[in-house]
């Protein structure tokens, strides 16, 4: 794996407050860089972002700052991310489901308006470099492997949001005044502790020990490639280190190989022994039937390939959710509903 350009302190994080972001901030304070991390959510507020941040918060070089990147004034952008080597652009409102109806005015502008504010406040700060995290979900409807020239065809708001996003920096990168360069990371299906309340393993996990059953969407034969936010982790510090003269590039994050939903709820009955409470339900709008990553750029540019595997991950992500003092009591906010300052 090429290795992160620890001298360039100090770096920024977007969303660090989030499940990826707060694990990407926690690597980068273990490696003695700066952090400043910028977050909509409060961490005095906010028992997700006390909680995903709580260790970082201890370390002299995190400065954390409460901003809403799409809604608030640019001159404290500039300021913050002023003399950054790296800005790691990880803020979003993620999930495919919840991106339908009236929740997609904020989706546009947490994904897109604060992209673009923060790619000209990047510019304006002549920042080197962005790492986006952008997500599986733009590809669409898949028959094999998606590789990063295939074609685009987003089959949720989010997944157009995502799209937007790439093609904002994919501008930006081509101005013939610019000194950012941009690395797109297209992220597939991210879990391990932390992840986000919403999201399957999280809620399968929760149905086993709560007794409670989890929906499952569809026949449970769509198929992931569920990463371990570990793998995730490394492949972003990876993306900091490329060289410069780079200018614009995407790549597949992924874990290494698809599971299908019912493949994915046997490995949790084998590991916790207990048969998973499942509720059949109808399938969901912008679900697609299956991601899988094909990683060869991912290898070449970022000496990228995952570590951990789905069983070991999960057994993992286990550990962690039985050590909450009350796993039940922690879910996600709705979109729209953020504690703010
Ligand atoms: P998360 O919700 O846990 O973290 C996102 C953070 O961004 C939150 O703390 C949120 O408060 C912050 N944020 C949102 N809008 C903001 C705004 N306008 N200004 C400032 N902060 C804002 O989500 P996550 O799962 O950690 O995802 C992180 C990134 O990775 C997102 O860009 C997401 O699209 C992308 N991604 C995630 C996955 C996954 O499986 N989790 C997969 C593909 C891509
Ligand atoms: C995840 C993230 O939530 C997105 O933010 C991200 O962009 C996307 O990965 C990506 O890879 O790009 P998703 O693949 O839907 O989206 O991940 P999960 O929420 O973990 O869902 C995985 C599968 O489980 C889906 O087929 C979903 O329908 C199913 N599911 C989820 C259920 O059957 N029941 C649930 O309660 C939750």
């Amino acid at each position: 794996m090429t290795t992160t350009p620890l001298t360039l302190s100090p770096v920024v994080v977007t969303g660090a407050a989030g499940f990826i972001g707060s694990h990407l901030t926690d690597a980068l304070l273990a490696h003695g860089t700066e952090v400043i991390a910028i977050d909509r959510r409060s961490v005095h507020k906010d028992p997700v972002a006390a909680r995903n941040l709580a260790d970082a918060l201890t370390n002299p070089n995190l400065a954390f700052h409460q901003a809403d990147l799409a809604t608030d004034e640019l001159d404290e952008l500039d300021e913050l991310i002023s003399g950054a080597r790296i800005v790691f652009h990880l803020a979003a409102v993620p999930g495919v489901r919840d991106s339908w109806d009236e929740r997609f005015r904020d989706y546009a502008a947490s994904n897109v308006v604060a992209t673009q504010c923060l790619l000209t406040a990047c510019e304006r700060a002549q920042v080197p470099r962005l790492v986006l995290a952008s997500s599986s979900s733009v590809y669409g409807q898949t028959s094999g492997p998606s590789t990063e020239s295939d074609p685009t065809y987003p089959m949720s708001p989010y997944g157009a949001t995502k799209l937007a996003a790439e093609h904002l920096c994919m501008a930006h990168a081509a101005r013939p005044d610019t000194s950012t360069s941009v690395v797109a990371l297209r992220y597939f299906t991210v879990y391990g502790p932390r992840q986000r309340s919403d999201m399957a393993i999280s809620r399968v996990l929760a149905a086993v020990l709560s007794g409670v059953p989890v929906p499952l969407y569809g026949d449970g034969q769509q198929s992931r490639e569920f990463t371990y936010v570990d793998d995730i982790v490394a492949a972003t510090l990876a993306a900091a280190a490329i060289p410069g003269e780079v200018g614009a590039e995407t790549v597949n994050v992924g874990g290494g190989s698809s599971v299908s939903m019912l493949e994915l709820i046997s490995v949790v009955g084998q590991i916790t022994g207990r048969k998973v409470p499942l509720t059949m339900e109808a399938p969901r709008a912008g679900d697609v039937e299956a991601t899988r990553a094909d990683l060869t750029r991912a290898h070449a540019l970022l000496g990228y390939s995952p570590r951990v595997e789905l069983r070991d991950g999960i057994a993992r992500q286990l550990d962690w959710m039985v050590k909450q003092p009350s796993p039940q009591s922690i879910s996600e906010p709705s979109v729209g509903e953020v504690v703010l300052r």
